[in-house]
């Protein structure tokens, strides 16, 4: 089979056909779902779009019941509005009232992108955590912690790497070259990590066994698979199978790749309007046509325009009036020009908001830290 496109923990490029990646990676696709999802924009557009064993979250939600949402992230460069995707599901989990677990993925990113930890812990703080406060997530509320650092509490700390360390006994090095193609020592250690992020919520020294969420980025399924498998081999603890969700990906901005290297691929929240607004006019990928008497005769092609996915990821919260700008574009009656005029409105309304509840973030923060 002829592929167009790359989905792993270390590269995603190409168009992704998310319907093949279900296929392919053993998904169920994500519906019929009960009322509370409707609240979460992601779910009721589908970019939220599969899952593994989801059922018994939506179970532990209608029997109040209980669970943790874990997740983690890897500090490398700006926070964008791809980043922002997790953000909102994190902060959706915890008004619901799930314990929320979030793991700064500091060594992974030592062995695989930036050799440098005291820098890594500046991004983490100064990109990540102060854009999640700012978007509504309550720090104090959530066990947020980096992989390099556990916690202060012995117990706690041992318990996590001591997991990490005895599931390398329950994999095989073929395992891992069918999981992930080419392997490394350092990958494979990110791997073992993660594996342990995901599962010691429900060691006796945190949780006890619990029902644990991990909303990712459909890249993450691999890791999904291993520490599914390793958790159900490893006879000294009872796990409860891991449920997962899958996002898609908001695309590049410039319709090129995604890289936290090139500014001209990503809106960051902390980007001022101007900068923004710029970005908007001079880079964003446009699936409108190369003239305005084309566009009028022939219409654009929202689902390829970027700045129309900048709506549909977020900026625009009425579903009515995303799908009447949605018609309009494909109709050709609205052009380009004018999306994108409605694009940076919005953006700068919200990153002027964003970027003051950021300030009071880091009031904050200064005090906890
Ligand atoms: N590997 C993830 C990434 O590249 C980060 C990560 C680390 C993570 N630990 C995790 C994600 C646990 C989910 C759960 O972004």
């Amino acid at each position: 089979m002829q592929k167009d496109f790359t989905v792993t923990p270390w590269e995603v490029k190409g168009k992704i056909n998310y319907d093949k990646l279900i296929k392919e990676f053993g998904l169920e696709a994500l519906k019929n779902l009960p009322k509370v999802f409707n609240d979460l924009l992601l779910m009721r557009r589908n970019i939220v779009f599969a899952h593994r064993d989801f059922n018994r979250i939506v179970g532990c939600i209608q029997n109040k019941k209980q669970f943790v949402m874990m997740t983690g992230l890897m500090p490398s460069g700006k926070f964008h509005f791809g980043h922002k995707v997790v953000a909102d599901q994190i902060i959706f989990y915890q008004e619901l009232g799930a314990k929320i677990y979030l793991a700064v993925a500091d060594i992974e990113a030592y062995n695989s992108r930036n050799p440098n930890m005291q820098e890594l812990r500046k991004i983490a703080i100064e990109e990540y955590l102060l854009n999640y406060m700012a978007l509504g997530l309550n720090i104090k509320k959530c066990d947020f912690y980096f992989q390099s650092a556990r916690s202060k509490q012995a117990e706690k700390s041992n318990s996590y790497y001591r997991l990490a360390n005895m599931l390398a006994r329950h994999a095989t090095f073929n395992e891992y070259k069918s999981i992930y193609g080419e392997i490394s020592p350092g990958k494979m250690i990110s791997s073992l990590i993660q594996a342990s992020d995901m599962l010691h919520p429900q060691l006796p020294e945190f949780e006890g066994p619990i029902p644990v969420l991990v909303p990712v980025g459909a890249d993450q399924d691999p890791h999904l698979r291993l520490a599914r498998d390793l958790s159900q081999r490893i006879k000294e603890f009872k796990f409860i199978q891991l449920s997962s969700t899958y996002n898609k990906f908001l695309p590049a901005l410039n319709g090129d790749k995604m890289s936290s290297s090139d500014p001209t691929s990503y809106i960051a929240l902390t980007d001022s309007p101007e900068e923004a607004s710029n970005k908007i006019k001079k880079y964003a990928f446009s699936g409108g046509q190369p003239t305005i008497e084309e566009h009028k005769k022939k219409g654009g092609n929202p689902d390829i325009d970027s700045s129309f996915q900048l709506l549909k990821y977020g900026l625009e919260e009425n579903d009515k009036k995303l799908e009447d700008i949605y018609n309009d574009y494909k109709s050709g009656s609205l052009l380009t020009s004018e999306l994108k005029q409605i694009v940076i409105e919005k953006l700068e309304k919200f990153l002027i908001q964003h970027q003051k509840k950021r300030g009071i973030a880091k009031k904050q923060i200064d005090k906890l830290i």
